[in-house]
């Protein structure tokens, strides 16, 4: 280095001083960080955390999948014949027929031309958007879509245009303006939204999208496994599966493994399989973990219904639960027969975020585990005590939980009430 240049920045500078430190510190000095909490047992709808019994009102094992004995036999195969890793890209060494099978059945499910799997759903929407999209493009956005969806947009390059969540005036004029923008227009938005628990208002997208000539992909993360008939996810629910061009879910939820796809037109399907980076570029899933989520999506397509009747019955059951003990409940939307969307998530709304984590807390402490949502998750003052229900949550899981909220929040006066 000449004696004239600066030493450069401290790039580790970032980690001591950035702006959430004192907050995470004092939250740590107190017990009270909401997250690396330890699980000690399988995911079900009671759990060992950190040595105590939980209600688990937290996990997206939406149909209580995991604890299946024919996904675990699934996961338990796969690892018997493929061992525990492949050690190596889609692309080269690592595909497997498990792999082909699962893309085969997650198209059918779908009811696509072909479906492609990722090792995880982030990447499945990271890339794909980061391959379909260019500098010249415009995606348009809800602003409750998922990071990933952000990301996949922001590596891309693309131009990114962000509407207010689930206001279709805002998307309409975003979509006025994508068409001045001179590339290919892409609308995306998540079929069911993770930290709200609302569905996007599918039949006005379409319309939109078709009146502007937009592409139109959703995310099915939280629909997939729970939502329409098949469970295919808010296209089906909505009747508008043909109308939107691309699908993407994850295995991390209702189909109990980890993991993601992308479902669509072959082309395009294929085109991510010679370009995607996060395709071609990381290691193919573990056996296991695909072993599983075929498994899981047997047992969808084969008693799927059953289990989405008893998993959005044990949802109404909590939403009108916690309505009831006076708690502003985020409304979950309606579909166009005026009936009630109902999914499995059902956020409570708290404002104030160190309110919503000393809730948290004592409702942790009193041996129920729910996912906190503070900024910036959510907006600033709208923090959410997020709940999520399994189909395998019994009436007695629930009316003790909601027991135990009733004496709960008897310490929080100032709570949001309904
Ligand atoms: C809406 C949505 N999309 C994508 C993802 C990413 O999926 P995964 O966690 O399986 O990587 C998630 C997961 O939280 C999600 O909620």
């Amino acid at each position: 280095m000449s004696e004239t240049a600066k030493a450069p920045v401290d790039v580790f500078e970032k980690a001591r001083s950035h702006d959430r430190l004192e907050q995470l510190e004092a939250a740590k000095e107190h017990d009270l960080l909401p997250y690396f909490r330890l699980l000690t047992s399988q995911a079900g709808p009671v759990v060992e955390m950190e040595g105590r019994e939980t209600i688990m009102l937290g996990s997206n094992n939406y149909l209580g999948l995991t604890g299946d004995e024919r996904v675990k036999a699934g996961a338990r195969e796969a690892l018997e014949t493929y061992g525990t890793g492949v050690t190596g890209s889609r692309l080269l060494n690592g595909t497997t027929p498990l792999h082909l099978e699962l893309e085969r059945e997650l198209a059918e499910w779908m009811e696509t031309e072909d479906a492609i799997v990722f090792t995880t759903g982030y990447q499945a929407n990271a890339g794909a958007l980061g391959t379909i999209l260019g500098p010249g493009d415009t995606v348009i956005c809800d602003s409750g879509d998922h990071a990933s969806i952000l990301d996949g947009c922001r590596l891309a390059g693309a131009k990114l245009r962000p509407f207010r969540h689930n206001r279709m005036e805002k998307l309409e004029k975003m979509l006025g303006r994508a068409a001045e923008d001179g590339g290919g227009v892409l609308v995306v938005v998540d079929g069911v939204f993770s930290m709200e628990g609302d569905v996007c208002d599918l039949p006005r997208i379409v319309e939109l999208c078709q009146a502007y000539g937009a592409r139109l992909m959703l995310d099915e993360a939280h629909g997939a496994g729970v939502l329409g008939a098949r469970g295919a996810g808010a296209a089906e629910l909505f009747g508008l599966e043909d109308a939107v061009d691309l699908r993407m879910g994850t295995f991390s939820k209702s189909l109990a493994s980890c993991g993601g796809f992308v479902a669509g037109p072959a082309d395009v399907v294929e085109y991510l399989r010679i370009s995607s980076r996060a395709f071609i570029f990381s290691a193919s899933a573990v056996p296991a973990a695909v072993g599983a989520a075929l498994a899981a999506l047997r047992v969808i397509r084969s008693e799927g219904p059953e289990l989405f009747a008893r998993l959005l019955a044990n949802a109404e059951y909590l939403r009108e639960g916690l309505r009831d003990l006076g708690l502003r409940v985020v409304e979950p939307g309606t579909l166009p027969d005026g009936s009630v969307a109902t999914t499995p998530v059902v956020p409570v709304v708290v404002g104030d975020d160190w309110q919503a984590v000393l809730l948290w807390k004592a409702l942790f402490e009193a041996g129920i585990y729910t996912n906190v949502a503070i900024h910036p998750a959510v907006p600033p003052g709208g923090a959410l005590l997020r709940t999520s229900l399994m189909a395998t949550h019994d009436r007695e899981h629930l009316d003790g939980a909601l027991g135990t909220i009733a004496r709960v929040i008897a310490d929080f006066p100032d709570l949001p009430r309904a």
